[in-house]
C-alpha cells in the first residue's frame, strides 16, 4: 500500500503528487495493490476505481481500531533510502530496525540531549535521511514531541523557524547550513523577536559550516551552535560533540570528534597506510564493524556494498567515507570535501554522473561534463559543458538559451528541480586525458578561478580555454 496526499506545499504554492504517483506506479514493475490519499484540498486528483482509497472516507470507520504493534527481528529492515555516488546508478542504503533504533535512542541522549516530554525540531525534508532519523524516528524513540515544518525559512517571513520554537518551546533544534545562509539575508531582528528560553542547542549537518555562518547565527541566537557530520550510510553522526556524555568545547569550522562507536581513521588514498600524526590530509574511514544504525548493505546488492565502502582504500578492509578530512592535536577533525564525484548543493548530495546522464539523454547532446563550483549561498552549484550532436542548431544566445532551457526541463523531471544545474554551456570539444578521461576537476578549478594543476596528461589544451573564455567575467 502506498499512502500519500493530493498534493504539497513549497513557497505557499501546491506541488500536485499525485499525478507523479500515478506515472510512478505506472513504471513500476510491482503495483501496489491499494493507494491511500489524504485529500488536503490542494489539488484535484483524478481516483483509480478499485485501487485509489480517500482517507476522509475511512477515517471515522477506523478511527477507535486498535493496531497491535508488529513484531519484526532486529535485522529486519526498516527502510531504504537512495543516495548518489560514483556511478550514475544510485545506491538503495538499507537499514535495520534494532540496531538503528539503539543509535538514535544514544544519540538522543548523548549528542542532542533531549528529554522525554520536549520537543524537538528537526527542520529538515522528511524524505531526507536527517528527516527519517531525526523528524520521526529519534524524537518518537526519545519520547518528545516533534515538529514537522513544511514550507520555507522565509514565508510567511525570516522569523517562522523561531516563532515556532517559542510556541512550541523547542529544546533541541536541527538544521543545515544553507538554511542558516538564506535566514542571514532576511532581517536580524527576527531572531530576537521571539521568546526562545526553552531553546538550548542548534545542530548543524549536512555540509561544511563555514565560520562567518557559524558565528552570524551563534551570536544572533545566543545559543550554542553544534555542527555533526555523518551520511545518510551511517544514519546518525560520526563526528560530533557528545555533551550529553562530557560537556566539550566547539571549534570553529569543526565537527567535533569521532562519536563512540566510530574507530575512525584518516587513510593515504593511495597507500592505505594510517595518517597519525595532527593535521595530515587523508580519507576519512571507519573500521569494521560499524556501529548500530549504519546500512546494512545496498539493497538487493551486498557485492556492491562491499566493492564500493569496503574496498576502496588500497589493501585494507575499512568503511570509506569518501570524504578528505584532517585532525587537529586535539583530536577535532575537519572534512574538507568528497574524494569522489559527489557534490553538495545547498545541502543536497548529487551525483554529477546523474546528472550528466540525464542531460546526454537530451537529442542534442553528445557529450557532458558536469562539476560542483563552489557558490556563496549553496555551497556547491553544478555547471554543465556539453558538446553538441549538430552545432548548427545552436547558432547565437538565443538558440543556447533555448537549449538549455531544454535540458534544465529534463534534469528537473529525471532528478527533481534541486539537481538542476546553475548553468550549461556549450563547447565543441571538453578537455580530456589522452586516454579519454574526461578532467572534471580541471574543469572545476577553471570554473572558480582556481589553478587547474598539473595537465600534461591532457589531450587539447584548447578544449581547458574554451571553457575559461566561458566562466571568465
Ligand atoms: O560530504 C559529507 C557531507 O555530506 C555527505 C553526506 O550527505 P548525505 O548522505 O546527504 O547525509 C547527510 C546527513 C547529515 C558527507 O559525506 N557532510 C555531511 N555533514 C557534514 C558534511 N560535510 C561537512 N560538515 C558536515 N557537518
Amino acid at each position: 500500500m502506498i499512502v500519500s496526499a493530493d498534493a504539497g506545499s513549497r513557497g505557499g504554492k501546491p506541488v500536485p503528487y499525485k499525478p507523479l504517483l500515478d506515472e510512478a506506479i505506472s513504471l513500476s514493475k510491482y503495483k501496489p495493490e491499494a493507494v491511500l490519499l489524504v485529500d488536503r484540498g490542494m489539488s484535484a486528483m483524478n481516483l483509480v476505481a478499485g485501487r485509489d482509497q480517500l482517507w476522509g472516507n475511512l477515517r471515522e470507520k477506523h478511527l477507535r481500531t486498535v493496531v497491535p504493534c508488529e513484531w519484526v527481528d532486529a535485522t529486519h529492515p526498516s527502510y531504504t533510502l537512495y543516495t548518489s555516488g560514483t556511478t550514475g546508478k544510485p545506491k538503495g542504503v538499507q537499514r535495520d530496525t534494532g540496531g538503528y533504533c539503539v543509535a538514535l535512542a544514544a544519540s538522543m541522549k548523548h549528542i542532542y540531549a533531549g528529554n522525554a516530554g520536549e520537543t524537538y525540531f528537526s527542520t529538515s525534508d522528511i524524505g531526507w535521511v536527517v528527516g527519517h532519523s531525526y523528524i520521526i524516528y529519534g524524537p518518537l524513540i526519545a519520547g518528545m514531541a516533534t515538529i514537522m515544518y513544511e514550507g520555507l525559512p522565509t514565508r510567511p517571513d525570516g522569523g517562522i523557524w523561531w516563532s515556532l520554537v517559542e510556541k512550541y518551546k523547542v529544546t533541541v533544534m536541527f538544521s543545515a547550513p544553507t538554511a542558516v545562509r538564506v535566514l542571514k539575508k532576511q532581517d536580524p531582528a527576527l531572531l530576537t523577536k521571539y521568546d526562545l528560553s526553552s531553546l538550548r542547542a542548534l545542530f548543524l549537518a549536512g555540509e561544511p559550516l563555514d565560520e562567518p555562518t557559524a558565528q552570524w547565527i551563534s551570536a544572533g541566537l545566543g545559543k550554542p551552535i553544534i555542527d555533526n557530520y555523518w551520511q545518510t550510510e551511517t544514519g546518525w553522526p560520526i563526528l560530533s560533540l557528545c555533551n550529553g556524555v562530557e560537556q566539550a568545547k566547539s571549534k570553529f569550522g569543526s565537527p567535533g570528534k569521532a562519536v563512540y562507536g566510530y574507530d575512525v581513521k584518516l587513510l593515504d588514498d593511495q597507500t592505505g597506510e594510517e595518517l597519525v600524526g595532527p593535521n595530515q590530509k587523508g580519507v576519512v574511514a571507519v573500521e569494521g564493524p560499524l556501529p548500530p544504525g549504519c546500512m546494512q548493505t545496498v539493497w538487493r546488492d551486498d557485492e556492491r556494498f562491499v566493492n564500493t565502502y569496503w574496498k576502496s582504500v588500497p589493501g585494507k578492509l575499512v568503511y570509506s567515507t569518501f570524504d578528505w578530512g584532517i585532525r587537529d592535536a586535539d583530536g577535532y577533525y575537519f572534512i574538507l570535501g568528497r574524494t569522489d564525484d559527489v557534490i553538495n548543493v545547498a545541502g543536497h548530495r548529487l551525483g554529477t554522473r546523474e546528472i550528466e546522464e540525464s542531460i546526454a539523454a537530451h537529442p542534442n547532446i553528445a557529450e557532458v561534463a558536469v562539476v560542483g563550483v563552489a557558490d556563496q549561498l549553496k555551497g556547491q552549484v553544478a555547471m554543465a559543458f556539453a558538446v553538441l550532436k549538430n552545432p548548427a542548431l545552436v547558432t547565437d544566445d538565443a538558440s543556447a538559451l533555448a537549449l538549455e532551457a531544454e535540458v534544465f526541463k529534463l534534469v528537473d523531471k529525471d532528478l527533481g528541480a534541486v539537481a538542476r544545474p546553475a548553468r550549461v554551456r556549450f563547447v565543441t570539444v571538453l578537455p580530456k586525458t589522452r586516454s579519454g578521461k574526461c578532467l572534471r576537476r580541471a574543469i572545476a578549478a577553471v570554473c572558480e578561478g582556481r589553478d587547474p594543476g598539473d595537465l600534461t596528461t591532457m589531450d587539447d589544451p584548447a578544449a581547458l580555454q574554451q571553457i575559461k573564455d566561458l566562466v571568465t567575467p
